[in-house]
């Protein structure tokens, strides 16, 4: 879990990813300390491919943006404001490089949760984090509501291990959800803010 948060003496190896998206290429830099380094991670691909995107536009907020796939997608293909927030300060470094060079201006900035926040969203997109356990996992998706504009949704991807069915069911409780897709055991996930 120290990763997430302190990252400043880790080594760092950056290497260039060409990751396609519904037939676009990317080239994103990820290094150690950041997640999925690899890669575009499945869960995150899953979520990209699935998302409406012909409903998209207003102001969005990627939630936990990492090197930044999320965010850069979504500014790429709608029109749409696009906002980045992570706790990982090596992460929101490289989701910056990777934003210019992917050509796309968003706003990227350090939050803690939703710490820096301070406008409301027609729709906030994530890859949450999981290992930092469920409470805070709880924390991120349900005080979403609060960042949510009426009728905005909250879209996310998380696999049937990490406990998507019971999220499922506890998201019924304050929003109006659908399972959007399914793929390989993870779930993506839009939650309206009715
Ligand atoms: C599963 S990763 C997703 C990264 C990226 N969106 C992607 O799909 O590749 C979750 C991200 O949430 C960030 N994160 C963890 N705890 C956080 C917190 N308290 N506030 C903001 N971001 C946090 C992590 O640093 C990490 O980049």
């Amino acid at each position: 879990m120290n990763h997430y948060f302190t990252n400043s003496n880790l080594k760092s190896n950056i290497q260039k990813k060409e990751v396609i998206i519904k037939e676009k290429k990317y080239i994103f830099e990820t290094d150690i300390g950041v997640f999925s380094k690899k890669g575009l991670d499945f869960g995150t691909r899953t979520l990209l491919e699935n998302l409406d995107l012909n409903n998209i536009k207003g102001d969005v907020l990627d939630f936990g943006c990492g090197y930044g796939p999320i965010g850069i997608f979504v500014k790429d293909n709608t029109e749409s404001n696009v906002d980045m927030v992570d706790i990982n300060k090596r992460s929101l470094h490289l989701a910056e490089k990777n934003a210019k060079n992917s050509n796309v201006t968003v706003n990227i900035f350090e939050s803690n949760i939703y710490s820096n926040i301070t406008k409301k969203y027609d729709f906030i997109i994530t890859n949450p984090p999981i290992r930092v356990g469920k409470q805070i996992l709880y924390e991120i998706l349900f005080k979403a509501k609060e960042y949510l504009n009426k009728n905005g949704e909250l879209w996310l991807v998380i696999s049937k291990d990490q406990g998507a069915k019971s999220l499922v069911s506890d998201l019924e409780k304050e929003y109006i959800v659908n399972v959007v897709a399914k793929n390989k055991g993870f779930y993506i996930i839009r939650a309206l803010n009715h």
